[in-house]
């Protein structure tokens, strides 16, 4: 079934058309048949891998991974998902490149284009790198974080995931809670949970939930306990140090007491409800260690669907 992405396999979802896009920049250009044909596909990718089947889709192609900015799961998944369909993985940590010499980033993303490597998977700290990738190279481009703009691979991972524990999105009400400011992943999940039928309450201190007032779909919460009550989910985000998230409130002990999420304050949500958090956690701080471990945590999960989902988008561009 998965070797013929074109032709109509049984699941719905493959009904649906293969993406149009030769880029994956973030989830706001895909239509809806296009994100359900992305998690259906992952779904089935991840029966492959659970039946250790293998596939040769990308085989003979070469995937890059062009990254600019410290990361191990979205890496890593990247790189496992690539070989788990036959493609040959060049793994450039931009840090380490001839970037350092003085090249632009532009000159060596067209280096590893005319080397033969055909989709590029990067990392940027500066909203925007993968959009301006995309203009200047021929080679397939993958956003696989870009500043504080967006994270489209951990979104859809998070939607899977979501589904997997909720059954549907449609009509849920999902708490997004910390450091929304600076969070690409907060970013692209607001698209993607509304387009899915969502609504996404956003909580946290008023410095870090400025601007998301008039997005549909979205509310806003400054009380924890008021955002947190009859969730459906929720998911907490790291407070981006590296990226000054610590001016938005006044010391992070203070955030930890107001704002930070333990098994106490998770029972104000609907019983049951998972925690997502998209990693690396800050244990203690956004969250105790002993919620990470919980079994509402869902973050191990969200790993292991990243590489299915990776898998998926590597392929439907691909295709
Ligand atoms: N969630 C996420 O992007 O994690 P990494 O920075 O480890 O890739």
């Amino acid at each position: 079934m998965i070797e013929s992405l074109g032709t109509p396999p049984v699941a719905d979802h493959a009904k649906a058309p293969t993406w149009r896009h030769r880029h994956l920049l973030d989830v706001d250009q895909l239509d809806h048949a296009e994100i359900e044909r992305c998690l259906g596909l992952a779904i089935e990718m991840r029966s492959l891998r659970d039946r250790g089947e293998r596939l040769d889709l990308l085989r003979s192609q070469i995937v890059g991974l062009a990254f600019a900015e410290a990361s191990t799961r979205t890496r890593v998944s990247f790189e496992v998902a690539a070989a788990a369909l036959g493609a040959q993985v060049v793994d450039l940590p931009i840090e380490a490149s001839s970037v350092t010499k003085g090249e632009s980033l532009i000159d060596t993303l067209r280096t590893l284009e005319r080397t033969g490597v055909g989709t590029i998977v990067l990392r940027h700290a500066a909203s925007g790198a993968p959009y301006l990738a995309a203009r200047s190279v021929g080679a397939r481009v993958v956003n696989a974080g870009d500043g504080t703009h967006a994270h489209p691979t951990q979104a859809l991972l998070d939607a899977l995931t979501l589904r997997d524990a909720l059954g549907t999105l449609e009509g849920k009400r999902v708490a997004i809670v910390g450091d929304i400011g600076h969070s690409r992943v907060a970013r692209s999940n607001i698209h993607l949970l509304t387009a899915l039928g969502a609504t996404v309450r956003l909580v946290g201190p008023p410095a870090w939930v400025r601007g998301f007032e008039d997005w549909p779909g979205v509310s806003i919460s400054h009380e924890l306990e008021e955002g947190l009550r009859d969730a459906d989910a929720v998911m907490a985000l790291r407070v981006q140090l590296e990226r000054d998230a610590g001016g938005g409130v006044p010391t992070l002990r203070e955030y930890t007491a107001r704002w930070g999420l333990d098994e106490e304050r998770m029972a104000l949500a609907a019983r049951d409800a998972p925690l997502l958090h998209p990693g690396p956690t800050n244990e203690g701080v956004e969250i105790t260690p002993e919620l990470a471990a919980s079994p509402r945590s869902l973050i191990g999960r969200q790993v292991s669907n990243g590489v299915a989902v990776r898998m998926a988008v590597l392929a439907l561009l691909a295709s």
